[in-house]
């Protein structure tokens, strides 16, 4: 039987249109309609960002009492506060009285948050402690009756220092949510014993795409050898007449030498999914001096890991977490079907050396930074798709290197003692995606 989600301006759309998936046929491609069509995008902000978690923020983010950050859980704008007892909150962002926003900047530290239209007052707990001029306007009966207090999120949870909320009492837990990706957010989490932290600056820039191609963008090792050639290559000529040596040397092998490295992706079940290869030179890598302290907490298996490769993590829905030249979160939030806005911010582990912390910066700046290297080359390849995606329709092919695609993991795989569902021993394999393709399917087709 025909089965249809209706988007949540009543246009009606049948997700599985949207998908070729036959894997006795090896084959699995995409109606490229699903990246422009509003019935889509209306459905997606309901069935997939109101209903699964979503990353908020890092906890070093909100570090004191009074400390916020302001977000949107698709078009739901929301904060995470902490509070004096230590714990952070969730709420959305709308006074008790008549809706006003109440944060006044993307993060700040307010230990009372003060409504700009008619001045009602609210503490980190998320309790009404001033109606102005409650007193005179009010009986005693109808301020009793009045709901003054903000409404929090159906969920708050935290990760490895990794903030996610959700909108939806039925989610389940955020453990649940993560799965089999949990030992790979391990891998950028437990770079330090001390533990990571956002370093400062915010950077907020837009794409006229669909957030979908972000999220493939961010698994998609097939584009690194032709979008960001010119960045190794520039980077390759600078450090040749800078004579740039050691930790300061930008290791760019899984672009210009991919087939002479290991390098993999796995479908990791749940919409996650990774890809992965080794450093051509580890020793350009921030955490290379590491190492022997890092073999004190983790297996050797963990540390080859964690110093000798780089991997991109890409958690469902619309979350990076980077570790290649240098680290990096990414988020992004679907505004409209072919505008998406991103954020970017450099992670680092607290208490590095100087030298660490200076190359890591550097190198964060030359691929992660809105006016990097990298970074627009892709929101131009990015740009190009969703814009070709409007051209009379068609297919989008996702079925390179499907013939070396293995059930379960591989040896690396068995290396870091994780599950995975598929293996892909090619870093350009597209196979990863049907990670997120297939939970995108699950969660548009539930009632
Ligand atoms: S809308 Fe906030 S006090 Fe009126
Ligand atoms: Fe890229």
């Amino acid at each position: 039987m025909e089965k249809k989600t209706l988007g949540a301006k009543g246009a009606a759309c049948d997700p599985a249109s949207y998908i070729d998936d036959r894997p006795g046929d090896g084959v699995f491609r995409l109606r490229r309609a699903v990246y422009g069509d509003p019935a889509v995008f209306e459905a997606e902000l309901d069935r997939i960002f109101g209903r699964c978690w979503n990353y908020i923020c890092h906890e070093s983010q909100i570090t004191a009492p009074g400390d916020y950050f302001a977000t949107r859980i698709g078009r739901h704008p929301i904060f995470v506060i902490r509070g004096d007892d230590g714990a952070p909150r969730g709420f959305y962002d709308s006074c008790a009285h008549r809706g006003t926003r109440l944060t006044r900047r993307r993060k700040g530290n307010a230990r009372t948050l003060t409504c700009r239209y008619h001045g009602w007052c609210f503490n980190a707990e998320g309790r009404c402690t001033l109606v102005r001029g409650g007193d005179e306007g009010y009986t005693r009966e109808a301020m009793a009756a009045l709901d003054t207090d903000l409404r929090p999120i159906a969920g708050l949870d935290v990760y490895k220092g990794f903030v996610f909320g959700c909108l939806d009492d039925a989610a389940g837990s955020l453990g649940d949510f993560l799965g089999d990706v949990r030992p790979f957010i391990d891998l950028i989490a437990d770079q330090s014993p001390q533990g990571m932290e956002v370093l400062r600056g915010d950077s907020t820039y837009m794409m006229k795409a669909n957030w979908k191609l972000q999220t493939e963008n961010s698994t998609d090792g097939y584009h690194v050898a032709s979008v960001h050639r010119n960045f190794a290559t520039t980077l390759g000529y600078r450090e040749q007449i800078s004579g740039a040596d050691g930790m300061a040397k930008t290791e760019a092998s899984r672009i210009l030498d991919l087939h002479n490295i290991g390098s993999g992706g796995y479908d990791l079940a749940g919409g996650h999914m990774i890809n992965w290869s080794d450093r051509g030179n580890p020793r350009a890598a921030p955490l290379w001096d590491s190492r022997d302290e890092l073999l004190k907490h983790h297996s050797e298996g963990k540390v080859r890991w964690l110093v000798e490769r780089g991997q991109t993590v890409t958690v469902f829905p619309n979350l990076l977490l980077n570790d290649v030249a240098s680290t990096c979160i990414r988020q992004w939030r679907p505004l409209a079907p072919d505008l998406t806005e991103i954020d970017t911010w450099c992670l680092a582990p607290i208490g590095e050396g100087a030298e660490q912390r200076r190359a890591r910066i550097r190198k964060y700046e030359d691929f992660f930074f809105p006016s990097s290297l990298a970074v627009p080359d892709d929101v131009s390849a990015m740009e190009g798709a969703h814009d070709g995606s409007l051209a009379g329709g068609g297919w989008s092919e996702f079925a390179l290197s499907r013939h070396t695609m293995i059930d379960g993991p591989d040896d690396a795989a068995r290396e870091l003692g994780v599950n995975v569902r598929t293996s892909n021993p090619g870093r350009e394999s597209e196979t990863p995606f049907y990670s997120f393709y297939r939970e995108w399917l699950r969660r548009m087709e539930r009632p």
